[in-house]
């Protein structure tokens, strides 16, 4: 399939897999560009720009197909070293950036200027026409649906999607509620170039997340995510747990009075014990409604075989054969 994504990024398949904090590691990232689609190592997992920048290294070990770095700007008294982190991207040779959170436009230039392509991704129709007014190369269009920050506008992708398309000049892909070939060919009838999944890599064999994550996603219905955090204009999208429901609870009592101090203990340093650990009632770690979807543990290119070859039976027999009758 060529599309305007796969023609930007020299892939073979039109398929992101988005930054995940403690998942996006070089393991992930080189099984999902070795497949074919584009892997993203997520910078901030890494401690240091040194340790990026070893990750890249590690990652050029596994994978001589293009693959890219998520560069997630957070709302931080004390931020962390970004122009260390891009400079480990540029020196690392990477090609291709996701950022997310803000804005972008101050790590631009510098990127431009090494020929990086960057794709930022964000909630909704006018943050992307920023992006592309900045001069970004392509969108990652996240719907409500989507497993992490969601923003705070709530606009699901059935119409955010064609929102895009109809403002957009540059080439975007779905991002949110992606799971398999109906998700691909749903997004591109929508108006995308392709499609970027988080939470569905997850449940993949070469995912460097303890096993009883991804049988978590494998057990949970589309209804077992919640909202966290919206009173503080900070909404994440949540697999529901017994920290969760912690945080629930001090969200119901305080109110518009909660502060980020109440809930430190349900949000902060969750992802290593969740992870790694795989303790599962932790606290909040994103997760997206798709998970009702996900019903295996396949590998990277077990998962796109079937969904390239998948979509080509849909377009070719269930949409043709329509138009045929
Ligand atoms: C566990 C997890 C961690 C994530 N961490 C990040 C992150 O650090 N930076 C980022 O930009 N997006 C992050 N995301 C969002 C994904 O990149 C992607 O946009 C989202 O998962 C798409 O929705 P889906 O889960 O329905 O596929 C994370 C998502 C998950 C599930």
């Amino acid at each position: 399939m060529k599309t305007r994504i796969t023609e930007l990024f020299g892939i073979q398949h039109p398929i992101i897999q988005g930054g995940m904090h403690f998942v996006g590691l070089a393991d992930l990232a080189a099984a999902v560009s070795n497949a074919g689609g584009l892997g993203l190592i997520t910078a901030l997992t890494q401690r240091t720009p040194e340790d990026l920048a070893r990750e890249i290294a590690r990652c050029r070990t596994m994978t001589d197909k293009p693959f890219g770095v998520n560069l997630t700007f957070l709302p931080s008294v004390t931020p962390p070293d970004y122009p260390g982190y891009v400079k480990a991207i540029i020196d690392g040779g990477v090609k291709i950036v996701e950022t997310a959170g803000n804005n972008p436009v101050k790590w631009l230039p510098a990127l431009k200027e090494a020929g990086v392509k960057v794709i930022h991704k964000c909630t909704s129709v006018r943050h992307a026409l920023k992006a592309e007014a900045i001069g970004c190369d392509a969108i990652s269009v996240d719907g409500f649906e989507c497993g992490g920050h969601p923003g705070e506008d709530d606009v699901p992708n059935f119409i955010l999607l064609p929102r895009a398309a109809e403002e957009l000049k540059v080439p975007f892909v779905a991002s949110g509620g992606m799971a398999d070939a109906r998700s691909l060919v749903a997004a591109l009838a929508l108006g995308a170039d392709g499609m970027n999944m988080g939470t569905r890599f997850m449940a993949t064999v070469e995912a460097p997340i303890h096993q009883n994550v991804k049988q978590a996603i494998v057990n949970a219905s589309e209804l077992d995510t919640r909202l966290v955090m919206r009173s503080l204009r900070n909404t994440e999208r949540v697999m529901v747990n017994a920290g969760v429901e912690r945080l629930l609870e001090k969200e119901r009592t305080l109110g518009a009075g909660l502060k980020f101090e109440d809930i430190i203990g349900e949000v902060a340093g969750v992802y290593p014990s969740v992870m790694q650990r795989g303790e599962m009632d932790a606290g909040a770690w994103s997760c997206g409604m798709v998970a009702g979807l996900i019903h295996d543990i396949p590998t990277c290119q077990q998962l796109m075989d079937t969904i390239m070859g998948d979509a080509t039976k849909i377009i070719r027999s269930r949409l043709e054969g329509m138009l045929a009758a």
